[in-house]
This record gives C-alpha cells, sequence and structure tokens, in this order.
C-alpha cells in the first residue's frame, strides 16, 4: 500500500506521517509513506527528522499546483491525505492570491491526478472555519457554508471542488472538517505557539479585541487519529466533522498559557480585533462518533501542559523559525 500525504512537512502532516512511520495506525503499518511538500515558511523538513531514515518513507520536494509533479507522484498510490495548503487566515487578509492558488487549484490538480490514476481514497482534509460564525449551538455537516476570512473562502471553495468530484466522476473523497489544533512542532505564528514562545522569550502577547472569541481546541494526535478514521471506514463523498470537546475564550487561554508559564496578566497586550474575526466556532461530532467510532482522548489540561514544555524543551526548533519570520516583516 502507497499513501501519499501533501503538507507532510507542516505542523498536522507530520504528525500523521509520524505516527503512520511509527506504527499507530494498523491498517498502516506496511504502508509506503510519500510526503508531497513545497516547503513553504510552514513546511520544515526538521518536522520529519524522527521518520528520515526509515525505509517506508520518501519526501518529494514539490509544488500541488504544479499538474507534472502531481501526476507522477500519484502514480500507484492507493490513499491520499491532502493537508496542503496556506493555513493561517493573518496572511490571508494580507493577501490572498497564494491562497486561491494552493488551496483552490492545488486541491483541483490533486483531485484531477487522483482521478486519472484510480486512486482508492482521497481524504480533503479542511477547516470548521468554512462554516463561519455560530452564537449558539454546533454546526452539523450539512450546515450551510458561510466562510468569512479569504482563507476559509478558499478552504470552502475546495471543499466543494472534492464534493464535485465525487458527484461527477465517482471519486471516492471524504472531507474532514476540524476545529483548532494544538501541540507540538505548531509554527510559531498560530496563538498557542506565539503566546507560549513569546511568554518563554518574556515578551508580551497580543490579544485580539475583547478576547472573547470562542474556539474549540482539538490536540493534532486525536485529529490525525479522526483522519485515519475517515481512511479506513469514512463513506465516499461524505463529510466529517472532528472536534475536540474544549470550547474556550481566547482570554481563558490566555490566563491558562500565562499561569502555565508563570507570567501575569500585564504580559498581556490588549490588540485592535483582527477584521471579519469569527466570534465562535462549534462543530457537532456526532457522525465521525457514532460512524467511526471517534472520540477525543487528549484531556486538554493534559495536551497544553505537554505542548508547553514541548516548546520550553525544543527552543532549537522554534527560534530560527521565528528569527526568519521577523526579518521578513512577519
Ligand atoms: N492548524 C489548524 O488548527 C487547522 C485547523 C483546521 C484545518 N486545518 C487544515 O489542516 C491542514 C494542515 O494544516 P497545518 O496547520 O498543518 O498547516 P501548516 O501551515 O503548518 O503546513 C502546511 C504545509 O503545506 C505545505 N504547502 C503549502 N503550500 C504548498 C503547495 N503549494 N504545494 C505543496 N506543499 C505546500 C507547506 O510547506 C507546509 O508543510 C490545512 O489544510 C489546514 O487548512 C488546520
Amino acid at each position: 500500500m502507497r499513501v501519499l500525504v501533501t503538507g507532510g512537512a507542516g505542523f498536522i502532516g507530520s504528525h500523521y506521517v509520524r505516527q503512520a512511520v511509527s506504527g499507530a495506525y494498523p491498517s498502516l503499518a506496511d504502508a509506503e509513506i510519500v510526503v508531497l511538500d513545497k516547503l513553504t515558511y510552514a513546511g520544515n523538513r526538521a518536522n520529519l527528522a524522527p521518520v528520515e531514515a526509515d525505509p517506508r518513507f520518501r519526501f518529494v520536494p514539490g509544488d500541488i499546483c504544479d499538474g507534472v509533479v502531481v501526476s507522477e507522484v500519484m502514480a500507484g498510490v492507493d490513499l491520499v491525505v491532502h493537508f496542503a495548503a496556506e493555513s493561517h487566515v493573518d496572511r490571508s487578509i494580507l493577501g490572498s492570491a497564494d491562497f486561491v492558488l494552493t488551496n483552490v487549484l492545488g486541491t483541483q490538480t490533486l483531485l484531477q491526478a487522483a482521478l486519472n490514476a484510480g486512486v482508492g481514497k482521497f481524504v480533503h482534509v479542511s477547516t470548521d472555519e468554512v462554516y463561519g460564525s455560530i452564537a449558539e449551538g454546533s454546526w452539523r455537516e450539512d450546515h450551510v457554508l458561510e466562510p468569512n476570512s479569504p482563507y476559509s473562502a478558499s478552504k470552502a471553495s475546495s471543499d466543494l471542488f472534492a464534493r464535485a468530484f465525487h458527484r461527477t466522476h465517482g471519486l471516492p473523497v471524504c472531507v474532514t472538517r476540524c476545529s483548532n489544533n494544538y501541540g507540538p512542532y505548531q509554527f510559531p505564528e498560530k496563538v498557542i505557539p506565539l503566546f507560549v514562545t513569546n511568554l518563554l522569550d518574556g515578551a508580551k502577547v497580543p490579544l485580539y479585541g475583547d478576547g472573547l472569541n470562542v474556539r474549540d481546541w482539538l490536540h493534532v494526535d486525536d485529529h490525525c487519529r479522526g483522519i485515519q478514521l475517515v481512511a479506513d471506514g469514512g463513506r465516499a463523498g461524505e463529510i466529517y466533522n472532528i472536534g475536540g470537546g474544549t470550547e474556550l475564550p481566547n482570554r481563558e487561554l490566555t490566563e491558562r498559557l500565562l499561569a502555565a508559564v508563570g507570567a501575569g496578566w500585564d504580559m498581556v497586550e490588549q490588540v485592535p480585533d483582527r477584521l471579519g474575526h469569527d466570534r465562535r466556532y462549534s462543530v457537532d461530532i456526532t457522525k465521525i462518533s457514532s460512524e467511526l467510532g471517534y472520540r477525543a482522548e487528549v484531556p486538554f489540561d493534559a495536551g497544553l501542559a505537554d505542548t508547553v514544555r514541548w516548546y520550553r524543551e525544543h527552543r532549537s526548533w522554534w527560534e530560527p523559525l521565528k528569527k526568519r519570520a521577523a526579518l521578513a516583516g512577519k
């Protein structure tokens, strides 16, 4: 069996690959894992260091928008797990062309190549942000799509291409929509690693607006297990939400991070709100739970404590990334 993992050098994709190669997913025990990744600012070969020497692992540098590279790498593939994306909302507000290219054109290029190659299953990794913002209750998978940021608009477009390739061509595609991930190896522009690494450096943390925006937190290990359940048993053409079950206003998340590093509220700088900032995300995970037996297993307190410890112990991983980002003006 051969698995193509796009974006496997990023945060979530690399976790999936490390788990797959280490034998965490029984159905992939003997699988060859091929990573296709362009190594943008968010991609990092160091994330794959634990598996580089494994004979079942192969890295292919390349762009998912490049039809030639994609069709070459797709030959003989049984399962595609598609993580590659421009993933940061704030960057999409500054400029969204790369989001359209990678998230929409890149996904369409992969879907077409998978169809041509007769791939057995294609898991398209998406986000709950495609649903927009919800004041009360939780979204089921059939909720209307109301994306509010250029990032989520590009992801919603890619979800619709995935659907269309199933409806039109019968490609066995599943779409997953998860909530906010956290864990080790997350690029230090996202809120948890940004706040933790700032605080470890004695710098303040920028809290958007009134800090009352609510997010559901999902440990990356639970997310990747959910993806594998969908890869193994998800019905073709279906969408599956994946959530963590811990909803927190950003203010409360900030308080927990301050406590974890022994800092006080004086280290918080309240900054003007993000443009178009969604107020609350909340996914209903009844479908993946009842059909595939998914449940989040990492308790948030323990997962957050482990994550903070990981950043404390891995300065050599994040310091160069923050320096490079600062030099690039981001
Ligand atoms: N991080 C989250 O909380 C979250 C939440 C919901 C959904 N998602 C989705 O999960 C997926 C993975 O997210 P992540 O946080 O790991 O992202 P990330 O930004 O950490 O990694 C993205 C990876 O994709 C690669 N990439 C980007 N453009 C590419 C291109 N054109 N060709 C080939 N490779 C390319 C990058 O080099 C990088 O390795 C994305 O599709 C994202 O939309 C993430």
